[in-house]
Order: C-alpha cells, then structure tokens, then sequence
C-alpha cells in the first residue's frame, strides 16, 4: 500500500491507542516489580504513583470507548477469513481484559482505603480480607492482558515485517511533510 493511498485511524484514536499501551506497559512493570524496592519508598511512591496512573488509565479507556462508538474512525478489517476472525477476537479480548484488570485495580485500591503520597486517602470500602483475592486476580488480568498484548503487537509487526501492508501504519502518526515542516 502506497503512503497516500493508505487511511489512518484519526489522531485521537491513535494517540489514545499509544497512551494506553504505554500505561498498560508501564503499570505491570510497577506492578511486578515494586516490592523490591525498599518498603518505604515501594509504599509512600511508587505503589501511590501505580494507583494515580491506574485512574488516569480508567479515564483514557473510558474516553477511547466513547470515542470509537460516537464516530472516531472505525477502518475496514485489515485481513479476511480465518485471519479476521482471529484479529477481532484479539480487539475484543483486549478490551475485556482490560476492563477486568482497570476494575479490580480500582476494588484493590478502595478495599485497602489508599493512602495517596500521605496527602489523601481512599475511603476503605468493602471486607479488608478481600484484598489479596482482589489483588491476585487483578495480577491474573494484568498478566493475561500482557501476553495478548504481545501477541498483538507481534501480528502488527508480522503485517508490517512480513506481509508488508499498512496494517501498522494506519495506526501510527503521519509523517510530516517536508513542505509542512519548512512552515
Ligand atoms: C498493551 C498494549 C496494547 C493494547 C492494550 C492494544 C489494544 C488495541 C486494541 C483494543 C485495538 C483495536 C482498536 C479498535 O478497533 O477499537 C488495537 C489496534 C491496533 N494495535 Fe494495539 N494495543 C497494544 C499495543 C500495540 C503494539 C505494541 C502495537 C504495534 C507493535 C499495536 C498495533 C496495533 C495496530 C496496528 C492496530 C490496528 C489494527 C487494525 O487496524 O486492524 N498495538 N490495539
Ligand atoms: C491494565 C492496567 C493495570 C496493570 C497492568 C496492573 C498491574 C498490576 C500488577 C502486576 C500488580 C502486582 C500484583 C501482585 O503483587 O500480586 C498490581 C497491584 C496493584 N494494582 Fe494494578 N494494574 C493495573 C491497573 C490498576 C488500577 C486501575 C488500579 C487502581 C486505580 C490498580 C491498583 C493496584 C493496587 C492497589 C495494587 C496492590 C498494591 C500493593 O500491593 O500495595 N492497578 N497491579
């Protein structure tokens, strides 16, 4: 595909795109390796900082599922078949696996009453012995979150690498133009 033959997915479902990926990223590496760190710095930062990010992540999702269904670019399936049905039942499964994890993350944080950088607390809602099946399924989620995403991302990287179409294109920001640029 041609670069001006090729559709883009708009620049807010793009950016909203990147932005959770990278939150995705950047969660369950806190999430996986905070404890080795000292406690007071793990407790008083670093978990506050995991809790902050996973509201900000709450309100990206919410705003990237409106998005899509109020008319952000919705681009014909890149693949046909077999390989569709595969590519959808992925989106699907991503955002599924996302909410699980965004929904037992928010339960773990007001099951514990959260303490936010000593400044603010989240009222404790709910059986403090919750917790730990709380926090153990929303590491199930994360992690099954995180495998498909690397599956996802490999497919995207196969259509670019291997089958070289735009697939991974029209989700990534339009180069600038050597004439815009010299404006
Ligand atoms: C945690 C990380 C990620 C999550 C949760 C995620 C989630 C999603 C979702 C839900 C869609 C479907 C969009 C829709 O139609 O509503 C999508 C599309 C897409 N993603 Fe990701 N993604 C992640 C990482 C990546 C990475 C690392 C790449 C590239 C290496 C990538 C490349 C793409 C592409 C190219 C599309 C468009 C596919 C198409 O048009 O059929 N994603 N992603
Ligand atoms: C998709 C996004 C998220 C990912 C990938 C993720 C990942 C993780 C992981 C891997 C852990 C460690 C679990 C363990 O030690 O067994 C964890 C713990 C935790 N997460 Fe998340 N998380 C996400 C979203 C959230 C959100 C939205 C919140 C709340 C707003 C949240 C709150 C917590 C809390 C309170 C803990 C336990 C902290 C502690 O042990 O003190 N997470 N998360």
């Amino acid at each position: 595909m041609t670069e001006k033959a090729l559709t883009r997915y708009d620049s807010t479902t793009i950016a909203l795109h990147w932005a959770t990926a990278i939150s995705v990223l950047a969660l369950w590496t806190i999430g996986q390796t905070a404890d080795m760190l000292p406690h007071n710095i793990a407790d008083g930062v670093v978990w506050p900082i995991h809790v902050v990010w996973g509201f900000a992540l709450v309100a990206l999702v919410a705003w990237r599922v409106i998005w899509r269904n109020m008319g952000g670019a919705e681009l014909p399936a890149a693949d046909t078949g077999m390989l569709q049905l595969a590519a959808k039942t992925t989106h699907y499964l991503l955002y599924a696996l996302l909410a699980a994890a965004l929904v037992l993350g928010v339960a773990n944080a007001f099951v514990r009453g959260y303490s936010l950088f000593g400044l603010f607390s989240l009222p404790q809602i709910g059986d403090r012995a919750w917790r730990r099946p709380i926090t153990e399924w929303h590491e199930l989620a994360a992690n099954a979150l995180l495998v498909l995403a690397l599956l996802h991302a490999a497919a995207a990287l196969a259509h670019h690498y291997l089958l070289r179409d735009g697939v991974l294109r029209r989700m990534l920001p339009a180069p600038v133009s050597r004439e815009a640029a010299k404006l």
